[in-house]
């Protein structure tokens, strides 16, 4: 780490800008394995927050991955860099008072405890939905053919096939999509948020 930094606070503090914004930033989290569903409720989530007229923006694995991720690959120590970048990325998003959307698959417990203590370490709302389908139904969905092609042993290292998805074991919502449709996820995020008044 370089070292002679100083950091600068900035004229306004997070829960002032809460205040003038009337909104409170959070963090949603989405895990789950490819093609569970995470993308796709992400993206149904941030167009209804935004027809509520809340500040979002959504962050997604392969979009991130065209840009400030496109150096990592899919090797261990790479996906840790990659949820350690974007942790610190929606760390600022959500100090900014957005609802921040993450849909990457952020397969191991430990990088994504890592996002939520640097959430924390700022005082900053943080939330994790676990985007649960057994792998039988993501294989057989297989929108972008990744799986068969990982089966055929053309791409190495694929999650739930031949690298480890760890489940979480604590997330604060955990969505079936085998069981339930997008609309229905929505409800339920809508619902939590509001329960819990992160949004209002
Ligand atoms: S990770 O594990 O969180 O770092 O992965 P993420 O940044 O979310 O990127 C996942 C998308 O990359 C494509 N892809 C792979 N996924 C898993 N394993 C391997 N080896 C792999 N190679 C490419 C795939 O399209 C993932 O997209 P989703 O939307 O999850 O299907």
């Amino acid at each position: 780490m370089a070292t002679n930094l100083t950091f600068h606070p900035g004229s306004v503090d997070h829960h002032e800008r809460v205040d003038l914004l009337q909104q409170s930033g959070i963090t949603i989290w989405f895990t789950g394995l490819s093609a569970s569903g995470k993308s796709t409720i992400a993206c149904a989530l941030e167009q209804h927050l935004l027809h509520l007229h809340k500040f979002t923006y959504r962050l997604d694995g392969d979009n991130i991955r065209y840009g400030l991720n496109k150096d990592l690959g899919f090797d261990e120590r790479s996906r840790n860099e990659n949820i350690r970048r974007i942790g610190e990325v929606s760390r600022l998003f959500t100090d900014a008072a957005c609802i921040t959307l993450t849909a990457f698959i952020s397969p191991y417990r430990a990088d994504r405890a890592l996002a939520r203590k640097i959430h924390e370490e700022a005082g900053l709302n943080f939330m994790e939905v676990f985007v649960d389908a057994p792998l039988a139904v993501v294989e057989q969905r297989d929108p972008k053919g990744l799986y068969k092609k990982a089966r055929l042993g053309e791409i190495k290292e694929f999650t739930g096939i031949s690298a480890p998805y760890e489940p979480p074991l604590d997330a604060e919502l955990h969505i079936k999509t085998a069981e339930c449709d997008v609309e229905e996820a929505v409800r339920i995020i809508i619902g939590y948020l509001l329960e819990k008044g992160y949004i209002f």
